[in-house]
This record gives structure tokens, C-alpha cells and sequence, in this order.
């Protein structure tokens, strides 16, 4: 079939299309006819933010019955001479020389109007929402993101491993946990009381993964530095603004780093991903800062300019109980901090990314490696301003008695947890890692006040249409 050239490579050598001719296809935006018989189309193909402007001379051509078709939401090809534009805020235009409908769209019923919509309406309607200007831009920001993460570990020399999503272990051992089973609850087996599972598929439980944490320690302990980046699932019943129970995790693993070198990787990432948005997603930066958060581009700019704080949870505490904030859960040694806390040490404290480290050894999961104090483990959350928590990681317990120790007092089934406990019997090794939500990283880079604007198709609990 006919191709077009995407817009976005019109506007990549904007100088030498002037006086040439170009074919573009894509959907309708916006479409006015001023007096002097000039229509305008705003022509968008998803490759850019801003789309084409579409200048169709009525006069003397036959365009009248045809442009009438053409409302908002057209599919449509337009062949045309590019133009220098004497309009402000764009460099070139298309003067229409042939138009051609694919589909049409029914001005009265098609539900994307010309006003700003609310985001609960948009998420109604997740099949039309990403030719939305915010939906679109924050789709692709995550692109460029998930393209910039493999990147910087590629650089790096760090494998990428395919951990599984079908899984038998709880990583976070917090029972949140999605079930994977072919067996029907509407259809109970019957005199299978020993053994439930026994005709089920995978012939005991299984689960959707929450993390791949530990498989990527399998191939740490091998490869030396990995990772993983795949969708993870979490059945907490936690309706936020930040949690969703479907969701993008990079887990890089890495032997032979002890938890200051998992926190300097960390932080470089961070950054790395900042500069990608400010310097590869300009046009979408530019759009959030004005639409959705103004000052954006300044908090990212600062974010990249100044180093992250580092404090201890103790030291976090400490700054907490003196505060004189009232928190609606009051905090004290030993709790879990909540994102009241989190935001009020980032926002109002520090005003820039914190690390935490150290945390109470009863808070955390059982593979975190217990510290001299015996009462806190090395691990580490990396808090950002208007989020909270978004890196989560730590060094791992590589001292086969402590790790023992660690899932005796944890309830940690050992025998379902074997060769976990075998790699710290053979040739056992530090290692540390992390896990980076990449929701959550597209919600700090785009100041999107929710997670489910982050992700084409959020699963949120009562909420897996589309
Ligand atoms: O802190 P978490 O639970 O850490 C782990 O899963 C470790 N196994 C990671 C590791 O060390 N390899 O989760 C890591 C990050 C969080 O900081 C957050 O950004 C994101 O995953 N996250 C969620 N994002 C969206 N919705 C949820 N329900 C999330 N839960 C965690
Ligand atoms: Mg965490």
C-alpha cells in the first residue's frame, strides 16, 4: 500500500523538504475553515507530540464535500507540498494537493472531543485514550525509557536474563501473590483431599512472579552481572496513585557488590534516565511541564545536577520524630515508613532524590544481609520527590547460616527454597541488586499525579478490561 513518511522524520530535516512534495497518514486532531476558504487540518501519526498542520485551499478545487467528512478522528492520507509556515510554533506545513479517507470518524459520537478529558473517563475508553496528546507522549516516554534502560546496561557489559513469570516462590514473601491454576473453583476435584494440587497443571502451587530477584541471582552467581526487566504481579488490594497489580520491574544482580556499589549503580541509572527524557523526549518534557506539572523540567534538571541525599533508616527516623509533622501514622524505630513519610523526607527535607539505607531486619524479606548491629539488613529505597519509594534493593545474604537463620525466623519453607540455599553452598559469593518499578519512573518524569496514565493497560483490582 501506499507508505507516507512518519512526521516526525519531516521535522528531522525540516530544511531540505521545503518545495518537495510529501505523503503522510495518520488521524485527525483538530480541523477549522477560516473565512477566506482555507481549511486547516491538524494531522497527528502518533510519531511526534505535535503532528503536521494541514493547509487545504478550497478555492478552486473540489474539496468542499470532502473536507466536510474529515472531523476529528479521520484516518486519513494526505499528499502535499511541504511549506515553510508563517504560523508560530511550527517550521513546516502541508499544503494539501490529494486527500484520501481510510475511516471516518462520527463527529457526534466519537468519544475524544475536543475538551480535556478526566483521566478516570480516558481510562474508560484505554482503546481510544493513547491518541490523547498526554496518553500518547507518557507512551512514548516509556518506550524511550525502556529502550534507555537495556541500553545502560548493555554499555556496561551486564546480560540480559529472561527470568520466568510462572513461578513457585514468593520473592517478597508477602503474600501477594496471583495463582496460577488450571484447575476450575466452579468445578472442585473431587477425593483429592491429600493432595489439592495434585491434578493441577504444574502439579503443586504456582504463582505469578512478584520479582525476579531470585532467579537473576542464579545467573549473577555465573554471568556476573545481570538483569532482568519483564512485567511483575502483585495482588496487593492497594488502591493508590502508585501501585498497580500488573507492572514493568528492571533487576539488575550483580556478584561480587556489596551494597555501596548497588547504590552508586542505582544512582548513575537515575540519572541516566533523566537525561534521556530531557535530552531524546524534549517535545513530551516540555508538553508535561506545562500541562501536568509545571516545574517539572526544573525538579529533573536539579535531580541530575545535585547528588541524591544518603541517610540510614535510623538517621530517617531521627529526622521524622523531630520534625513536628503531624503524620496520620506516627513514626518510631521499627516502623514501616509510609508515603507520608517518604514524601515528606524528599519534599520537604531534602527537595531531591533519598537514599535510605539499613532498615530493621523484621521489615524487610528474608534474602537481605543481616548487618553487624544483628538488628538491621543491607538494604536501600531510593525515594523521589512527588513518588516515594521507586528503587528497592539491597545486598543479599551470601553466609549460608545466616541465611538460614534469616527464613527460620522468616517461616521461610526450606525445602521449597533448595537451590536458593545451595548457591551459598557452592561457591557462594557477595552480590546485591535492585528493583527499578518503571511505572513509577515514568510517573516522576512525567509528573503524572497516576500510575495508570504510565501503562497502556493498567490492572488495578475490579479493573482488567481491554
Ligand atoms: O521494593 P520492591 O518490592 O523490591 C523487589 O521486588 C526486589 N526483589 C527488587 C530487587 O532487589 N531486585 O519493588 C521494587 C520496586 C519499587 O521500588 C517500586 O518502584 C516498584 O518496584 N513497585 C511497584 N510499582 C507499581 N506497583 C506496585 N504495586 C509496585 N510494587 C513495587
Ligand atoms: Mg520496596
Amino acid at each position: 500500500m501506499e507508505r507516507g513518511i512518519r512526521i516526525a522524520d519531516l521535522f528531522k530535516e525540516e530544511e531540505k523538504w521545503p518545495g518537495k512534495t510529501a505523503v503522510v497518514q495518520g488521524w485527525v486532531k483538530t480541523r477549522r475553515d477560516s473565512r477566506a476558504g482555507v481549511g486547516f487540518i491538524e494531522l497527528n501519526d502518533g510519531s511526534n507530540l505535535k503532528g503536521v498542520q494541514i493547509v487545504v485551499e478550497l478555492e478552486g478545487r473540489d474539496y468542499s464535500g470532502l473536507l466536510g467528512q474529515i472531523t476529528t478522528g479521520s484516518a486519513i492520507l494526505v499528499e502535499g507540498l511541504v511549506a515553510a509556515s508563517p504560523g508560530k510554533g511550527q517550521s513546516i506545513e502541508l499544503r494539501a494537493e490529494r486527500i484520501e479517507i481510510y475511516g471516518r470518524a462520527e463527529a457526534e459520537t466519537y468519544p475524544l472531543q475536543k475538551k480535556r478529558h478526566s483521566f478516570e473517563y480516558l481510562r474508560r475508553i484505554a482503546h481510544l485514550r493513547p491518541r490523547t496528546n498526554t496518553i500518547g507522549a507518557a507512551a512514548r516516554v516509556r518506550s524511550r525509557l525502556s529502550f534507555a534502560i537495556h541500553r545502560f546496561f548493555q554499555d556496561r557489559g551486564f546480560h540480559y536474563i529472561h527470568t520466568p513469570v510462572i513461578t513457585a516462590s514468593d520473592c517478597e514473601g508477602a503474600g501477594e501473590t496471583f495463582r496460577v491454576t488450571t484447575l476450575d473453583p466452579a468445578r472442585p476435584v473431587s477425593g483429592q483431599t491429600e493432595d489439592p494440587y495434585k491434578s493441577d497443571f504444574f502439579a503443586r502451587p504456582a504463582f505469578l512472579t512478584v520479582s525476579g530477584q531470585l532467579q537473576a541471582e542464579i545467573y549473577a552467581l555465573a554471568l556476573g552481572q545481570v538483569y532482568t526487566f519483564g512485567p511483575t504481579f502483585r495482588a496487593e488490594n492497594s488502591n493508590t496513585s502508585r501501585h498497580l497489580a500488573e507492572f514493568w520491574m528492571v533487576e539488575p544482580e550483580m556478584a561480587f557488590h556489596d551494597l555501596e556499589d548497588d547504590l552508586e549503580v542505582a544512582l548513575a541509572f537515575i540519572k541516566y534516565l533523566i537525561e534521556v527524557v530531557l535530552g531524546e523526549c524534549a517535545q513530551e518534557a516540555e508538553f508535561f511541564n506545562r500541562f501536568i506539572e509545571p516545574g517539572l523540567i526544573e525538579r529533573l534538571e536539579n535531580a541530575v545536577r545535585r547528588s541524591s541525599e544518603v541517610v540510614t533508616y535510623t538517621e530517617a527516623v531521627d529526622i521524622l520524630s523531630k520534625s513536628g509533622e503531624k503524620f496520620a501514622f506516627p513514626v518510631e524505630w521499627g516502623c514501616d515508613f509510609q508515603a507520608e513519610h517518604e514524601r515528606y523526607l524528599t519534599e520537604k527535607v531534602f527537595g531531591r532524590p533519598v537514599a535510605i539505607l539499613n532498615f530493621p531486619r523484621a521489615l524487610k524479606p528474608f534474602y537481605m544481609r543481616v548487618n553487624d548491629d544483628q538488628k538491621t539488613v543491607a538494604a536501600m529505597d531510593i525515594l523521589v520527590p512527588g513518588i516515594g519509594e521507586i528503587i528497592g534493593g539491597s545486598q543479599r545474604e551470601e553466609r549460608l547460616d545466616v541465611l538460614l537463620e534469616q527464613m527460620s525466623m522468616k517461616g521461610i519453607p526450606k525445602e521449597d527454597y533448595r537451590w536458593y540455599i545451595e548457591l551459598r553452598e557452592f561457591g557462594s559469593a557477595p552480590h546485591s541488586g535492585f528493583g527499578l518499578g518503571l511505572e513509577r519512573l515514568v510517573q516522576f518524569v512525567t509528573g503524572l499525579p497516576n500510575i495508570r496514565e504510565t501503562i497502556p493497560f493498567p490492572r488495578t483490582p475490579g479493573h482488567a478490561e481491554f
